[in-house]
């Protein structure tokens, strides 16, 4: 059984790849401060795959902690680094906590890494590097754009860090995963997204919305160029997103990368609006969701979808699973945590 390290696996696309890498049969270790996540979701994975991964509860910022912990498990053969900070407005504030947080354990994994025998590194970015994008849909090779946010700096950064050190160590083999908009829950709901406090992204809201938690959804901006007026994005159902990271680690594995820095783009390639995602809520539920169309937020683009071509046929992957069933796992799973 191959030793994977998954950081961050305790959260919300973490936690997901960790029950597909378990599903494979590979042995996942976690590394998680629990500064975003629950050290109960240990127990929604163990229910998912009947096995229990190892877990070390330790903040990778802390450098002779990060040492340790990779001279006590030096038999590791891949690492899918998912830890970090992500909320965007809280990066405007607070953007030392973000380039600490984000690239400084960046730094401290792949100088560990560099003294193993396999260097298999797989990052989580993100679709924010684009920016608003020229062209529809997006491919690896549009202009990475000047970072709107602190958060999406670090995305930058982080890319630019793991190519630079890819250039003069061709033991490292490294991907970049640029997700675009994650959403959903396992179908079995035990485990799924956690936001503390007031949610940042569109589906957590809809579904307390839907709970009642929320009074009704502000949908910002209905007058941006697109069919109904509304923002576009591409949601990726997590668990499709979370079986893509076991296929880049086995692409990595097997050898089979072209170069020892590769980008693919993680998304289903068709964009919905706001308002067909709110749709979608109302089918699967049966409810009439309360939304009211407020000004636009500063810092939202008007449109961002994937194109999806090097993903399905380099990477060897694709989406299976639709809108409508990741916004009904994301309602299964706000109904199972409302009830407990
Ligand atoms: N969710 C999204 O919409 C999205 C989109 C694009 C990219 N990403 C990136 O994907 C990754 C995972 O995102 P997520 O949505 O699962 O976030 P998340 O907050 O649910 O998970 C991150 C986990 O990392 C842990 N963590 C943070 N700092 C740590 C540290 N110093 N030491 C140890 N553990 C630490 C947190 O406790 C949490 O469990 C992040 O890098 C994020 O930037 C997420």
């Amino acid at each position: 059984m191959m030793k994977i390290l998954v950081t961050g696996g305790l959260g919300f696309i973490g936690s997901h790849t960790v029950v597909e890498l378990q599903n494979k049969g590979f042995e996942v270790v976690i590394i998680d401060n629990l500064s975003n996540s629950s050290i109960d979701v240990l127990d929604g994975i163990t229910a998912i795959t009947g096995v229990k991964p190892l877990f070390e509860k330790l903040d990778l910022k802390v450098k002779p902690d990060v040492t340790r912990f990779f001279e006590t498990h030096n038999d590791i053969a891949g690492v899918i680094h998912f830890a970090a900070n992500k909320a965007v407005g809280e990066s405007v504030k607070e953007p030392l906590m973000y380039y600490e947080n984000n690239i400084g354990t960046l730094v401290y994994i792949l100088q560990e890494l560099s003294k193993l025998d396999k260097q298999n590194f797989i990052f989580s970015s993100s679709c924010t590097v684009y920016g608003q994008a020229d062209e529809l849909p997006i491919t690896e090779n549009a202009q990475v754009k000047p970072a709107e946010s602190p958060y999406g700096n670090t995305k930058q950064i982080g890319e630019e860090i793991i190519r630079d050190t890819c250039k003069v160590n061709s033991n490292l083999k490294s991907i970049a995963l640029r997700y675009f908009n994650p959403i959903g829950a396992h179908p079995s709901a035990e485990i799924g997204e956690l936001p503390i406090g007031v949610p940042q992204n569109l589906v957590p809201y809809i579904t307390q919305t839907g709970m009642g938690l929320r009074e009704q959804l502000s949908v910002f901006g209905g007058d941006y160029p697109t069919p109904d007026g509304t923002c576009i994005r591409d949601y990726i159902h997590v668990v499709d997103l979370a079986k893509a990271h076991v296929v880049a680690l086995q692409r990595l594995l097997e050898e089979k990368n072209l170069s020892n820095y590769e980008v693919f783009n993680l998304g289903t390639g068709k964009g919905s609006s706001v308002l067909e995602a709110i749709q979608s809520f109302d089918r699967i539920s049966g409810k009439k969701l309360k939304y009211q169309i407020v000004g636009r937020r500063e810092g939202d683009i008007t449109a961002a979808y994937a194109d999806t071509t090097r993903a399905n046929d380099v990477l060897g992957w694709k989406t299976q699973l639709t809108l409508d069933d990741a916004m009904a796992s994301a309602w299964k799973w706000e109904k199972k945590i409302r009830n407990k």
